[in-house]
């Protein structure tokens, strides 16, 4: 490869990190507020440098966000999605402070490829509602094996309490309007970023194997922060509540 071709890849992924940030906030315009709180309470409970899991990492979004905010901070990201990995991998290539780790996280044994055996963090954001409850718990027991005592977990998610239907029909109803009207202006759903991500030269072949894994999207629960607070103490955290919430999502804390 040529400095000129190095020069032309790097400009490509951090167009990619770009347009995924922008698709992801189609759908949760606070994104950035939650990644800030939870690295708040990162520095809060585990301080600057911490050893960080970046679970279910996509793009290593959370992973450049630590970064920026704590340069002495390490991180392994973990995801099964080749396309994003690939993503993740091209962006921060030559970085030493971070490796990646492709592994499914129903596999009983995904902790066995990870290079090290305990976290100060466990971070993830806009995932696990790609599970069904049952093997959600059993991750849950997993990542409380890998959260060193006094050690966090902390999961950004969309979690639905269903003993407030109308409030919920309301407030679903307002952010689909906004999100009508962002699309009218040229906002990007996923469907319409992964068929750029097929056109891509790089990412056809990635993206290509990433629906032979996942379909579209996997199918999963969404289930209330209490479910989440009440099975993560279940499974060894000492104290677990929500830090942070939006009309439609949660930032939810888990103390080892
Ligand atoms: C919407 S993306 C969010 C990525 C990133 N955390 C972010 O906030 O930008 C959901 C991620 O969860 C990953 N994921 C879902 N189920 C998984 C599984 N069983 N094993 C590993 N990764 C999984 C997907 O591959 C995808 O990268």
């Amino acid at each position: 490869m040529t400095d000129a071709d190095t020069t032309t890849a790097a400009a490509d992924w951090r167009a990619w990190q770009e347009s995924w940030d922008r698709q992801q906030e189609w759908y949760m315009p606070d994104r950035e507020e939650r990644f800030r709180v939870m690295l708040d309470m990162v520095e809060a409970l585990v301080g600057t440098a911490p050893r960080v899991l970046d679970l279910a990492c996509g793009t290593g979004s959370i992973t450049a966000r630590l970064f920026d905010r704590f340069p002495d901070a390490t991180s392994t990201g973990v995801d099964l999605d080749p396309a994003l990995l690939a993503i993740a991998e091209g962006t921060f290539e030559g970085d030493e402070r971070v490796s990646f780790v492709t592994a499914d996280l129903k596999d009983p044994e995904w902790t066995a490829r990870l290079p090290y055996d305990s976290y100060d963090a466990v971070l993830t954001a806009t995932a696990l509602h790609w599970l069904h409850r049952d093997p959600l718990a059993d991750l849950y027991g997993h990542i409380a094996g890998l959260v060193r005592d006094g050690g966090v977990f902390m999961n950004a998610d969309h979690m639905i309490d269903d003993t407030t239907p109308r409030i919920n029909a309301a407030e679903r109803a307002l952010r689909h309007a906004r999100m009508d009207r962002a699309k009218r202006d040229g906002a990007l759903d996923w469907a319409q970023w992964w068929q750029l991500a097929a056109k891509d030269p790089v990412l056809a072949g990635p993206t290509a194997r990433r629906f032979e894994i996942y379909g579209e999207h996997a199918d999963g629960d969404m289930p209330p922060a209490a479910w989440h607070a009440r099975v993560l103490r279940e499974k060894g955290f000492g104290e677990a509540r929500p830090v942070w919430c939006s009309p439609s999502d949660t930032l939810l804390l888990a103390l080892k």
